[in-house]
């Protein structure tokens, strides 16, 4: 069988936990390709809501197999938390959780590296999660990271504890002060590694393949969103991970010939955490309104979320660069009580009128050009049939799927499982 991969399309947070716990029924294995506990990829159900960061988002289905690829960069301290919650709600996962031998680990001095980073940096920071995410990707290309598997051999200790000397020399570099307890988090260190090490290790590339030939059907998860892909998107304010679809073929291991459906998420609107530019943010009532309602704010730092309307120019971008087969459109719900909705349909960048995403999308260079859309008052969190949809709704996703010329297949209405309506 194939893999089918599912991956956002915008700044993060499209709701990318939600829609694959929605199809994981369909799935044999979910597997997360990378990114780490950068992610918040929230699940509501049975009136729990539960967030996770590392875990793949399938967990909480009895069959399927979830495994954490090589791709993606582990940190045993909020791992272990992870595996607590699951634990405190009865989830089983110990055989259906599988780690890629191959998945670098962040150590604690990789997130003392990530501080220092951030705040030497000033005005111009990331505004990075601050999960060590930077310098784990970065000692991984440079050859010197840790991983999973590495936890197996007699002289990880010795390895871990060489790297970590060497961050603690690359931390007096920086002009900043960071403090840190380092034995404290050590010991909370160690103690994360012990949990890790109850689990399956497994050399995962060889593991899906198998899986592959077996029959088994596959769906690839996706963390953070294509604008903060370390090639494609808004650099410098990304992330160190390939997020688009390519990302899902070093992140697992898997050919891009074995690429099926490409599910792309968006929101109905547009949100950003972190700095970096981005064309549509509204700083009006109106932005506020979508953000209180949408209740947009990070499910991993809690930061406020900017809110924007829907940018076309960039999502096209996205579409081309993923493949994209089908949409799924997310928050809908969170749209309804506007009169006019306004879509982004081109830049004036630089005087001339642009369609597709330039080098530079710096606020100074670029001003969105909108098409105006009435909007529907219904409220949308309660429908169940594509059949109930209010006209305006229709008119809105049919704009969407010309200018796109990709089926939006999947509209959520809320947060819950069960808001999702099937087109
Ligand atoms: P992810 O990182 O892509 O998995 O998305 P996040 O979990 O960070 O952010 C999405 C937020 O929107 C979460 O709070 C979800 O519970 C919520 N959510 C997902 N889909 C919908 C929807 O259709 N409507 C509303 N109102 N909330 C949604
Ligand atoms: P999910 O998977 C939204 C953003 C950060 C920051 C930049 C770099 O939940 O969609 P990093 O910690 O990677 O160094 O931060 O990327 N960012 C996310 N924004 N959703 C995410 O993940 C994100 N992961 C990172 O806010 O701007
Ligand atoms: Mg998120």
């Amino acid at each position: 069988m194939a893999v089918d991969l599912l991956l956002g399309l915008q700044w993060g947070d499209e709701g990318k936990g939600k829609i694959v716990d929605v199809l994981t029924k369909n799935y044999d294995i979910i597997a997360r390709f990378q990114g780490g506990p950068n992610a918040g990829h929230t699940l509501v159900f049975d009136g729990n809501k539960y967030v996770l960061h590392t875990i793949p988002s399938g967990i909480f289905h009895k069959t399927a197999l979830n495994v954490v690829g090589n791709g993606v960069v582990i940190d045993p301290v909020i791992f272990k938390k992870e595996l607590e919650t699951l634990d405190q709600h009865n989830i089983h996962y110990a055989d259906k959780l599988l780690i890629s031998r191959k998945a670098h680990l962040i150590l604690p001095t990789h997130r003392l590296l990530d501080a220092a980073s951030e705040t030497s940096k000033g005005k111009a920071k990331i505004g990075s999660t601050l999960k060590g995410i930077g310098p784990t990707y970065m000692d991984k290309t440079g050859r010197n990271g840790m991983r999973v598997g590495d936890l197996e051999m007699d002289d990880w200790k010795e390895k871990y504890r060489a790297l970590t000397e060497k961050h603690i020399k690359m931390l007096n570099f920086f002009d900043v002060q960071i403090d840190y307890d380092l034995k404290e988090l050590e010991a909370e260190f160690s103690r994360g590694i012990e949990k890790l090490k109850t689990l399956q290790f497994i050399d995962s590339e060889e593991f899906l393949n198998n899986a592959i030939k077996e029959g088994k059907s596959i769906l690839a998860e996706g963390a953070q969103g294509s604008l903060l892909d370390i090639d494609f998107g808004t650099y410098p304010f990304v992330t160190s991970s390939n997020t688009t679809a390519a990302g899902a073929c070093t992140g697992l291991g898997v050919a891009p010939n074995r690429i099926k459906e490409v599910f792309g998420i968006f929101k109905a609107y547009t949100t950003r955490v972190g700095s970096g530019p981005f064309p549509t943010e509204l700083f009006d009532e109106v932005g506020e309104t979508m953000g209180r309602i949408g209740n947009e704010f990070g499910a991993t730092t809690g930061r406020k979320r900017r809110c924007g309307w829907l940018d076309l120019v960039a999502l096209k971008y996205a579409c081309q660069v993923n493949g994209v087969t089908q949409l799924m459109m997310m928050k809908g719900d969170v749209l309804s009580g506007f009169d006019t909705l306004k879509v982004c349909t081109a830049y004036k960048y630089k005087g001339e009128i642009i369609s597709h995403l330039p080098y530079n999308i710096e606020p100074e260079n670029i001003e969105p050009i909108y098409t105006e859309i009435k909007g529907w008052q219904a409220d949308l969190t309660s429908m169940t049939d594509k059949k109930d949809m209010p006209e305006n709704l229709l008119k809105y996703i049919d704009f969407i799927e010309k200018e796109t010329e990709i089926p939006i297949t999947v509209v959520s209405v809320g947060p819950d499982r069960k808001q999702t309506i099937h087109r």
